[in-house]
């Protein structure tokens, strides 16, 4: 046990799936994984190890934002030896021709959430996922004929902000998308000598409104899951 997850030693298998939502991560795990097991309950935020084509993956939710998920990450790698993160989440797209139900694989991950300029004494850090990962996640989506776009996206501290327009110089700028969890999560990976991706899908349009249907993001997070698992 670590202080937030409950999973005995061996219980978590070397790469693990990291939905925001904890039921989410049990329904990639009923409707994807075989010979499952349930190995943390601790604050209701679920994890599964099962096998998938023969390899053995975990699933756990990470929660919102990037303190929570820095939690789970910090104690997956350092007690329980997890090796590959991979995120699975949803974004709001920050480019006009990005539609409801595409998928970003993140390269980089841009941040207003200031642990990083803690850690990096005010200078700034270039969070990168794993040039394999991103490799291997583009081919498999490209293999299916999934509509996939790799690039900079924006971790956000605040899902609700007083500016608008806060986001229109990060679109200027190329970013494609905001989420609330890369920049932590690779920043994390990098410092342990981890590898990790975020496979996001398009839930929403900052710049349009347009908003999923319930059935496109069932859609989306279940190519998302797919996909992570192949690679994995
Ligand atoms: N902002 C922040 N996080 C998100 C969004 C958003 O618009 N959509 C999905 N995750």
């Amino acid at each position: 046990m670590s202080i937030h997850i409950g999973a005995e030693p061996g219980q978590i298998a070397s790469t693990v799936l990291l939905p925001g939502d904890p039921l989410r991560a049990k329904y990639f795990a009923e409707s994807l994984l075989s010979d499952v097991i349930c190995f943390n309950r601790v604050r209701g935020m679920l994890g599964f190890t099962g096998s998938y084509s023969g390899k053995r993956i975990s699933v756990m939710g990470s929660g919102m934002g990037i303190p929570t998920l820095s939690i789970y990450v910090n104690e997956l790698i350092r007690e329980y030896g997890v090796t590959t993160l991979m995120r699975v989440g949803t974004c709001g797209a920050l480019q006009p021709d990005l539609k409801v139900g595409d998928l970003i694989l993140a390269m980089s991950s841009s941040t207003d959430s200031n642990v990083n300029r803690l850690r990096f004494g005010g200078r700034d850090y270039a969070p990168t996922a794993d040039f394999e990962l991103l490799l291997r996640g583009y081919e498999v989506a490209r293999a299916r004929g999934v509509a996939v776009r790799v690039g900079q996206i924006f971790a956000a501290d605040s899902f609700y902000n007083d500016d608008a327009d806060w986001w229109k110089v990060f679109a200027e700028y190329g970013v494609l998308a905001v989420e609330m969890e890369s920049a932590g999560l690779y920043t994390l990976a990098a410092k342990y000598g981890a590898r990790a991706l975020s496979i996001l899908t398009v839930s929403d349009s900052v710049v349009t409104g347009a908003e999923a249907s319930s059935e496109e993001r069932e859609r989306g997070y279940s190519l998302m899951a797919e996909i992570a698992m192949e690679i994995a």
